[in-house]
């Protein structure tokens, strides 16, 4: 029998990416949307919104009866961002699951305490924010009972690929026209000419590194950094860019403290983002191998595709 797969989400760019690498690996794969996008084919669909907690169970459960699911091997949480949603993983999956896993952020670190290369732990996380609620989350995850069902972290850092815009960096992050400046000629405006160090992860292989976990309960309350096999300058990543197009990269470069001054909430982007994987490694998970380039060129076809 095929392994049976729930994702909260499953219509956006990491939660689609994760159902349709499921979906072609041969799982049977449900996906609980509020139904305002597009599902990927293939997909059982559970229309509710995570936000109405009761609703939400009912219309799992009712799903499972339906199909005649006692528990699902895995689920995979995409868009848990406050203490709430982790509550309610364990609250419902606790008796309906074998295996959380729950996507948090390499943004749960306080950027001024970094390690080079940062690995899993730290005395520093941010207190509040969008990093500091994934950081409650993984909190509430550790205190939590969870009964019979294991949950395990990752904290991916830059998800790039296919379905997502491209840009890593500010002021150029997720640019709609970025292509288009490209090839135009247009200078990029980079934070610090764009030296911090990035490792970007293809979704794909993030979707692959989840599914990885199923039936490894030895995973229970382990949490784990997720990074590509590459790490490069933030320039560098928007010069292979520039190189797949066939264009030349002009950069001008933006003092970081005046840019940081006028924008706190971006201090996450600015710091190195570079990550220790050797946990991944020693634990025989699939560890993300694509080259940037090679997965950077499939998201510039698959943007000029569109
Ligand atoms: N992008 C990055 O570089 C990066 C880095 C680190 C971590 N992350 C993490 O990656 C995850 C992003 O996931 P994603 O790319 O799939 O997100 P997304 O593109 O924003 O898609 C959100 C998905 O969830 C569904 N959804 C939204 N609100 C819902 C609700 N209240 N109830 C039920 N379904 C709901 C949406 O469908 P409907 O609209 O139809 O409901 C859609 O399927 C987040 O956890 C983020 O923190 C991202």
């Amino acid at each position: 029998m095929n392994d049976n797969l729930l994702i909260i989400g499953g219509s956006g760019f990491v939660s689609g990416t994760m159902a349709r690498r499921a979906v072609a690996a041969g799982w049977d794969v449900w996906v609980v949307t509020r139904g305002q996008r597009t599902l990927p084919a293939g997909v059982h669909a559970i229309v509710a919104d995570r936000k109405q907690t009761g609703a939400f169970a009912a219309q799992i459960s009712a799903a499972m009866k339906g199909a005649g699911i006692e528990r699902f091997d895995l689920v995979a949480d995409c868009i848990g961002y406050d203490v709430d949603d982790a509550l309610q993983d364990v609250a419902v999956f606790r008796d309906r699951a074998r295996q959380l896993v729950f996507v948090s952020t390499d943004f749960v670190f306080d950027p001024v305490h970094r390690h080079f290369p940062q690995g899993e732990t730290s005395a520093h996380y941010l207190p509040d924010g969008y990093g500091g609620n994934k950081r409650l989350c993984e909190m509430e995850l550790l205190r939590s009972a969870c009964g019979d069902m294991s949950w395990t972290v990752v904290r991916p850092c830059h998800i790039y690929g296919p379905g997502s815009l491209l840009g890593c960096l500010p002021t150029h992050g997720r640019d709609k026209q970025l292509l288009k400046r490209l090839r135009a000629g247009e200078a990029l405006r980079l934070v610090g000419g764009g030296h911090f160090l990035q490792q970007p992860i293809l979704a794909q292989d993030l979707a692959d590194l989840m599914l990885g976990m199923v039936h490894r309960t030895d995973l229970h309350q382990r949490i784990f950094q997720a990074a590509g096999p590459d790490v490069v300058e933030s320039v560098a990543y928007y010069r292979i860019i520039a190189d797949i197009v066939g264009v030349e990269l002009g950069v001008e470069e933006l003092p970081v403290g005046e840019f940081l001054a006028q924008n706190p909430a971006s201090a996450s982007f600015l710091c190195h983002r570079i990550y220790d994987l050797g946990n991944l490694q020693q634990a025989a998970l699939p560890v993300p191998a694509t080259p940037l380039r090679t997965g950077l060129a499939q998201q510039v076809a698959a943007l000029d595709a569109q």
